[in-house]
Protein backbone atom coordinates (compact mmCIF):
# COMPACT_ATOMS: atom_id res chain seq x y z
CA UNK A 1 0.00 0.00 0.00
CA UNK A 2 2.71 2.58 0.86
CA UNK A 3 5.03 1.29 -1.96
CA UNK A 4 1.92 1.55 -4.48
CA UNK A 5 1.14 5.07 -2.79
CA UNK A 6 4.94 6.37 -2.91
CA UNK A 7 5.40 5.08 -6.76
CA UNK A 8 1.91 7.23 -7.07
CA UNK A 9 3.28 10.12 -5.32
CA UNK A 10 6.89 9.95 -7.48
CA UNK A 11 5.09 9.69 -10.89
CA UNK A 12 3.39 12.96 -9.64
CA UNK A 13 -0.48 11.59 -9.08
CA UNK A 14 -0.57 11.83 -5.84
CA UNK A 15 0.82 14.61 -3.66
CA UNK A 16 2.76 13.92 -0.88
CA UNK A 17 0.29 15.53 1.50
CA UNK A 18 -2.36 13.34 0.32
CA UNK A 19 -0.17 10.10 0.60
CA UNK A 20 0.72 11.07 4.35
CA UNK A 21 -3.26 12.14 5.00
CA UNK A 22 -4.18 8.65 3.57
CA UNK A 23 -1.27 7.17 5.67
CA UNK A 24 -2.82 9.17 8.49
CA UNK A 25 -6.33 7.89 8.40
CA UNK A 26 -5.23 4.14 7.71
CA UNK A 27 -3.31 4.32 10.78
CA UNK A 28 -6.74 5.26 12.23
CA UNK A 29 -8.49 2.61 11.66
CA UNK A 30 -6.64 -0.36 12.93
CA UNK A 31 -8.22 0.94 16.78
CA UNK A 32 -11.61 0.37 15.44
CA UNK A 33 -11.29 -2.79 13.81
CA UNK A 34 -9.44 -4.15 16.36
CA UNK A 35 -12.20 -3.04 18.98
CA UNK A 36 -14.27 -4.33 16.84
CA UNK A 37 -12.95 -7.36 16.82
CA UNK A 38 -12.63 -7.75 21.02
CA UNK A 39 -16.66 -6.98 21.13
CA UNK A 40 -17.61 -10.11 19.46
CA UNK A 41 -15.70 -11.80 22.13
CA UNK A 42 -17.13 -9.77 24.95
CA UNK A 43 -21.07 -10.56 22.82
CA UNK A 44 -20.16 -14.26 23.02
CA UNK A 45 -19.46 -14.31 26.63
CA UNK A 46 -22.18 -12.29 27.44
CA UNK A 47 -24.48 -14.47 25.36
CA UNK A 48 -22.94 -17.52 27.62
CA UNK A 49 -23.64 -15.85 30.86
CA UNK A 50 -27.20 -14.88 29.74
CA UNK A 51 -27.80 -18.29 28.95
CA UNK A 52 -26.68 -19.43 32.31
CA UNK A 53 -28.56 -16.79 33.61
CA UNK A 54 -31.88 -18.08 32.29
CA UNK A 55 -31.42 -21.41 32.96
CA UNK A 56 -31.34 -20.28 36.90
CA UNK A 57 -34.44 -17.82 36.00
CA UNK A 58 -36.34 -20.85 34.72
CA UNK A 59 -36.04 -23.24 37.44
CA UNK A 60 -39.58 -23.76 38.98
CA UNK A 61 -40.14 -22.85 43.25
CA UNK A 62 -40.80 -25.82 44.91
CA UNK A 63 -42.56 -23.82 47.37
CA UNK A 64 -45.62 -22.99 45.99
CA UNK A 65 -48.98 -21.22 46.29
CA UNK A 66 -52.26 -23.15 47.53
CA UNK A 67 -54.22 -23.18 44.24
CA UNK A 68 -57.18 -20.70 45.87
CA UNK A 69 -54.37 -18.62 48.01
CA UNK A 70 -55.58 -15.56 48.72
CA UNK A 71 -52.64 -12.22 48.18
CA UNK A 72 -51.58 -11.64 51.58
CA UNK A 73 -51.48 -7.84 51.84
CA UNK A 74 -48.04 -5.98 52.77
CA UNK A 75 -46.85 -6.67 55.99
CA UNK A 76 -46.65 -4.15 58.38
CA UNK A 77 -47.14 -5.20 62.23
CA UNK A 78 -45.46 -7.05 64.44
CA UNK A 79 -44.93 -10.52 64.85
CA UNK A 80 -46.24 -12.03 68.47
CA UNK A 81 -46.23 -15.52 69.67
CA UNK A 82 -47.86 -15.69 72.75
CA UNK A 83 -47.48 -18.65 75.09
CA UNK A 84 -47.26 -20.82 71.41
CA UNK A 85 -46.50 -24.76 72.07
CA UNK A 86 -45.55 -27.18 68.87
CA UNK A 87 -44.36 -30.69 68.05
CA UNK A 88 -43.90 -32.29 64.76
CA UNK A 89 -45.45 -35.33 65.91
CA UNK A 90 -47.80 -34.37 68.88
CA UNK A 91 -45.01 -37.00 70.74
CA UNK A 92 -42.32 -34.86 71.46
CA UNK A 93 -42.85 -31.13 71.90
CA UNK A 94 -40.64 -28.62 70.14
CA UNK A 95 -41.91 -25.24 71.55
CA UNK A 96 -43.11 -25.29 74.98
CA UNK A 97 -44.96 -22.32 75.82
CA UNK A 98 -43.06 -19.64 74.50
CA UNK A 99 -43.95 -16.04 74.23
CA UNK A 100 -42.44 -12.95 72.37
CA UNK A 101 -43.34 -9.96 70.26
CA UNK A 102 -40.82 -8.18 67.47
CA UNK A 103 -42.08 -4.73 67.52
CA UNK A 104 -42.62 -2.97 63.41
CA UNK A 105 -39.19 -2.03 62.33
CA UNK A 106 -37.25 -4.22 64.96
CA UNK A 107 -34.69 -6.27 64.06
CA UNK A 108 -34.44 -9.54 66.42
CA UNK A 109 -32.62 -12.55 66.22
CA UNK A 110 -33.29 -16.54 67.19
CA UNK A 111 -30.23 -18.22 69.09
CA UNK A 112 -29.88 -21.60 70.65
CA UNK A 113 -28.22 -25.02 70.10
CA UNK A 114 -28.51 -27.26 66.93
CA UNK A 115 -32.17 -28.73 66.99
CA UNK A 116 -33.58 -26.58 69.60
CA UNK A 117 -36.40 -25.21 67.46
CA UNK A 118 -35.35 -21.64 65.84
CA UNK A 119 -36.14 -23.05 62.30
CA UNK A 120 -39.29 -24.19 63.70
CA UNK A 121 -40.53 -20.94 65.42
CA UNK A 122 -40.83 -18.61 61.94
CA UNK A 123 -42.07 -21.49 60.08
N1 LIG B 1 -40.33 -31.31 59.36
C1 LIG B 1 -40.06 -31.86 60.54
N2 LIG B 1 -40.69 -32.97 60.94
C2 LIG B 1 -40.41 -33.53 62.12
N3 LIG B 1 -39.52 -33.05 63.02
C3 LIG B 1 -38.86 -31.93 62.67
C4 LIG B 1 -39.09 -31.28 61.41
N4 LIG B 1 -38.29 -30.19 61.33
C5 LIG B 1 -37.60 -30.17 62.49
N5 LIG B 1 -37.93 -31.20 63.30
C6 LIG B 1 -37.41 -31.46 64.65
O1 LIG B 1 -37.72 -30.33 65.45
C7 LIG B 1 -36.64 -30.01 66.30
C8 LIG B 1 -36.23 -28.57 66.09
O2 LIG B 1 -35.75 -28.43 64.78
P1 LIG B 1 -35.33 -27.04 64.16
O3 LIG B 1 -35.01 -27.31 62.74
O4 LIG B 1 -36.39 -26.02 64.43
O5 LIG B 1 -34.03 -26.72 65.02
P2 LIG B 1 -32.99 -25.53 64.81
O6 LIG B 1 -32.87 -24.86 66.13
O7 LIG B 1 -33.42 -24.68 63.66
O8 LIG B 1 -31.68 -26.33 64.48
P3 LIG B 1 -30.42 -25.88 63.60
O9 LIG B 1 -29.61 -24.95 64.45
O10 LIG B 1 -29.71 -27.17 63.35
O11 LIG B 1 -30.94 -25.25 62.34
C9 LIG B 1 -35.53 -31.02 66.00
O12 LIG B 1 -35.57 -32.04 66.96
C10 LIG B 1 -35.90 -31.56 64.63
O13 LIG B 1 -35.50 -32.92 64.53
MG1 LIG C 1 -32.47 -24.24 61.75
Amino acid sequence: MIAYGGRLALAGELSAGVLVVFLLYLSKLYKPIRDLSKMTDTIAKASVAYERIQEILDVESRVRDLPNAREAPAFRGGIEFDHVSFGYTGQAPVLTDVSFRIEPGQIAAIVGPSGTGKSTSPA
